[in-house]
């Protein structure tokens, strides 16, 4: 039998989804289990953008549509980005995608030629090295530390950069430690990228996901809107992760490139979708800033919480909804607590490694359920004491 392309060997899976099997298996067989270990919210969309949704599809709002996305959509992206991000923006712009994946996968493959250097955040979303590696190039890691409040450290960012070095991948509020890049780093990051002629994809899925302050992209710096591909979508800001809607905003030409691979993949996003997505962005219940606010609670409840075991250690992250817990005192390895804490207290969380590894003596937990549920898994993780043994010795 002939041999599958050697790219899908460069490729790794998510860790997420690997331990949510396991989880699922253990319910299966009778067990309880608190689910963080997913980048899912709990919420669902606001009533108006199902119903939006509902009316589209009844109206025959079921067609093919514009490669680029619909007009009323990309028009409304724009207003959006103007009005919760300070961007000037045009329709011609932005391209619509099924999920910030896509739109995400688009923009690579239109910028990355086989042997350039990718530099991507460790620890950070798996996919960016991943796919890179998948289109023949290089992703080279830059560190987001501890000691430095998980913020990137442009010395070490400027010491990785070769004359091979093409792109810069980053994403703030970031997956998974919640760090936000300040505006001191954005502008660095500028600089670099202007001075080693470097392509910039800003992942800004958790833009709305921000406990203080206005949310700064790096799209607004001088100069940088020519360089720069923005990735965002629906997902987490508005709890729609099954619908499968991102989008990208890049230059106009960045934008024909990927219009022609959209040509030649999956031809458009769904227009019932697209539709509704209007509404999402409309947000006349004010559906964002409530789910803003539930998560500070429980980001507040849980890193409070977490702090309190012996042997776990966890900055309070400025965005996103991610907790990501230092448990090197605890002298267990990660996968160790993992495991433990998947079987034996039934709380489903992530060993760090999976976002590279810098992350090897993290735990990612998603602030994903009920309050109630987080106060619950604090009490399932503290019953199961077997570390705390360890850290008296
Ligand atoms: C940083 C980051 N980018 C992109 C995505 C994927 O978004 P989507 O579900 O819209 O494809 C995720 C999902 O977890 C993410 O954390």
């Amino acid at each position: 039998m002939r041999r599958i392309a050697s790219r899908v060997s460069e490729l790794n899976g998510e860790g997420a989804l690997a331990v949510f099997s396991r989880a699922k298996e253990l319910e299966r067989e009778g067990r309880s289990i608190i689910h963080l270990e997913l980048g899912e919210p709990d919420f669902h969309p606001a009533a108006p953008v199902v119903d939006a949704l509902r009316d589209a599809v009844a109206a025959g709002r079921d067609r093919y549509v514009s490669t680029r996305g619909i007009a009323p959509l990309r028009q409304a992206i724009a207003e959006y980005l103007r009005e919760t991000r300070r961007l000037e923006v045009t329709p011609e712009q932005v391209l619509v995608a099924p999920g910030c994946k896509m739109a995400l996968s688009l923009a690579m493959m239109a910028l990355i030629e086989p042997g350039d250097e990718v530099l991507c955040p460790d620890p950070g979303f798996p996919i960016y090295p991943s796919f890179t590696r998948g289109l023949g190039a290089k992703a080279v890691a830059f560190g987001l530390l501890e000691k430095n409040g998980f913020a990137p450290d442009l010395d070490e960012i400027a010491a990785k950069i070769t004359p091979r070095t093409t792109t810069l991948i980053f994403n703030s509020p970031n997956n998974p430690t919640g760090s936000v890049f300040s505006r001191e780093a954005l502008r660095e990051i500028a600089e670099l990228a202007e001075k080693h002629d470097l392509w910039i994809l800003s992942d800004e899925i958790y833009a709305r996901i921000l406990f203080s302050g206005e949310y700064e992209s790096i799209w607004s710096l001088p100069g940088m809107a020519e360089r720069t591909v923005i990735i965002d979508g629906f997902s987490k800001s508005f709890a729609m992760t099954g619908w499968r809607l991102g989008y990208a905003v890049a230059p106009e030409h960045v934008v024909d490139a990927m219009d022609l691979l959209v040509l030649n993949t999956f031809t458009c996003a769904a227009e019932f979708t697209q539709v509704a997505a209007i509404e999402a962005l409309r947000d006349s219940t004010h559906a964002v800033e409530a789910m803003v606010e539930e998560y500070r609670k429980r980001r507040d409840l849980f890193v409070g919480g977490l702090n309190g075991i012996p042997g776990f250690r966890c900055q309070s992250p400025g965005g996103a909804f991610y907790a990501w817990v230092n448990v090197e005192e605890t002298g267990f390895r990660a996968e160790e607590i993992a495991k433990l804490l998947l079987e034996e207290a039934g709380v489903a969380a992530i060993a760090g490694a999976a976002f590279g590894p810098a992350g090897k003596n993290y735990l990612r937990f998603s602030l994903v359920s009920a309050r109630h549920l987080l106060e619950e898994a604090l009490e399932r993780i503290e019953r199961v004491s077997r570390w705390r043994a360890a850290v008296a010795q």
